[in-house]
């Protein structure tokens, strides 16, 4: 069988979805649970857009690959010395180090962006991918919008990166422009015409602008192409890239007609689609494959009898394959210490330390008091949101609000910080907004909401809520997420994430990083 390579992208690429802002701290926690869902190499990010990104490649190189002797940590860097001598000092630490450079070939691009002949283009690509084997050994060269670029170019500059020692040379559709066929024709010429191709990776980087990253990467797959790029649930820039899940489920479920592997641990691909959306207040859609609620739920009466006969009848791949075990505990509030920490070992969760575990215990006991059956989901849940916590200047002490039909929302919230405890009042449209209006009370600071999303852990009516809120204050963007069975006390708590994440300095400058113009 042969092997395809999973690049995953999320870290660099998805973080270029409109409004992403995904602090050091929670980079690394999506890097740790991407290494433990086996992918090849992490993109870690783009080292010369900011000190920000510079700073996460850096954690990751140096944490992951301690970790994980497999995985390959990468960094981008564009077709210019100072971009790759970046990367190259963002990766010092990486065990498995490899330098993405990219230089656009479309004539689109090298005409009015680039404002460069394309021999210049080439001389460039060279330089660069030269430059990058000084500091590496693993080197990538993408060519920029290769969907729209003459193909006889792109056999030419492809050539001479593996000739300058490119290990692995990327075929990107930058604009979602391509149909399979084209680009399972492209991929072929390119694997045909270039010598030496056979020694190197070829890759996949599909955009999803006309709803083809998926079937493209997979067209490429079929047509010589050993790697694929793609994001958890697909997100990245504008309608996003390839989604990971969905290529590898196609890959799996139909091993009979690819004969291909992965090295996905399949059941970690829920769990790592719950973290990515979670810390990027990014929703997944209830319909999407594989990881959308309604991947495995049946409604019509005729698949529901069909399903209860035999599964197969209307399920191709089984939810637990996925991960999506959402079974009941055989836990309540009577188990003790030990227990629970045996279940979160059993579910992958083995490098908490002991005060980790207590905090999760007692957040547990809490949760079993609430709440009648306390399943795998919401202990995954908590697990998350307790990770990527972190010093809390603002105590979330009490919350307490009153709200109906016919009377104006009134909330009471009381915090405690280093200076004393402080209690206010708000009104406002709607409980959130009243309590959100008492916290800035209580903080004086300028904050204001940019984003709002609510998604329920599991189902019934005592289902925990997970709120994800965007807020900008003077030229920051920060997330923040707050989990509890009362949707007010799970609103207050993101809102105060959001600020203890303030106040940590973890907030992201709003100018957009990624996006840094061409050199
Ligand atoms: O879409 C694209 O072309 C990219 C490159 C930097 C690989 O993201
Ligand atoms: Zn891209």
């Amino acid at each position: 069988m042969a092997y395809i390579k999973i690049f995953d992208t999320t870290l660099r690429d998805g973080e270029q979805s409109p409004g992403v802002a995904l602090n050091t701290l929670e980079k690394s926690e999506i890097a740790r649970q991407l290494a433990r869902l086996g992918v090849d190499v992490i993109e870690a990010g783009f080292p010369i857009a900011s000190e920000g990104d510079f700073q996460a490649v850096r954690e990751i190189a140096r944490t992951i690959d301690q970790e994980s002797e497999k995985v390959i940590v990468a960094g981008l860097a564009r077709a210019a010395k100072g971009d790759v001598e970046r990367a190259a000092q963002a990766l010092e630490d990486a065990r498995n180090p490899r330098i993405h450079t990219f230089i656009a070939t479309s004539p689109i691009h090298m005409e009015k962006k680039l404002q460069l002949a394309p021999e210049a283009v080439i001389e460039r690509a060279v330089e660069a991918v030269t430059l990058a084997k000084r500091f590496v050994d693993d080197v990538e060269f993408s060519a920029e919008d290769a969907g729209r670029s003459d193909p006889e170019f792109l056999v030419r500059i492809f050539q001479e990166a593996i000739d300058a020692g490119a290990t692995t040379i990327n075929i990107p559709d930058t604009v979602g422009y391509m149909m399979p066929w084209e680009y399972g024709d492209l991929v072929a010429t390119i694997c045909r015409r270039v010598s030496g191709i056979e020694k190197v990776d070829v890759s996949t980087h599909c955009h999803d602008d006309l709803r083809c990253a998926v079937i493209n990467s997979l067209a490429g797959v079929r047509n010589g192409a050993t790697q694929v790029e793609c994001t958890v649930n697909g997100i990245g820039e504008r309608a996003g890239n390839a989604s990971l899940e969905e290529i590898v489920m196609a890959l799996s479920t139909r091993k009979d007609f690819w004969q291909h592997q992965t090295g996905i641990n399949t059941r970690e691909l829920y769990r790592s689609s719950r973290l990515v959306s979670g810390l990027t207040g990014m929703a997944v859609p209830p319909n999407k494959a594989v990881v959308g609620d309604n991947a495995f739920a049946h409604e019509a009466g005729i698949h529901q009898d069909g399903v209860i006969k035999a599964v197969e009848t209307y399920e191709i791949m089984s939810a637990e394959t996925v991960g999506r075990d959402a079974g009941v505990l055989v836990m309540g509030k009577h188990s003790g210490r030990r227990a629970f920490r045996k279940t979160l070992t059993d579910l992958g969760y083995t490098d908490l330390d002991n005060d980790g575990v207590n905090v999760l215990f007692r957040q547990f006991k809490d949760l079993c008091d609430r709440k009648r059956t306390v399943t795998v989901e919401d202990i995954r849940a908590l697990v998350d949101a307790e990770t990527t916590r972190v010093a809390e200047t603002y105590v979330l002490e009490a919350v307490q609000f009153q709200s109906g039909t016919q009377m104006t929302p009134v909330a009471t919230v009381r915090i405690k910080t280093d200076t004393g405890v402080y209690e206010e009042a708000g009104t406002g449209d709607g409980p959130v907004d009243a309590t959100y209006r008492a916290i800035e009370r209580i903080t004086k600071l300028d904050m204001k909401l940019e984003s709002y999303e609510i998604r329920s852990v599991g189902s019934g009516k005592d289902a925990l809520g997970e709120v994800s809120i965007r807020v900008t204050s003077g030229g920051s963007t920060i997330l923040g997420r707050g989990l509890s069975t009362d949707v007010v006390e799970a609103s207050a708590k993101a809102y105060i994430d959001a600020l203890n994440k303030l106040a940590a300095g973890l907030a992201k400058t709003s100018a957009p990083e990624g996006k840094v113009s061409t050199p």
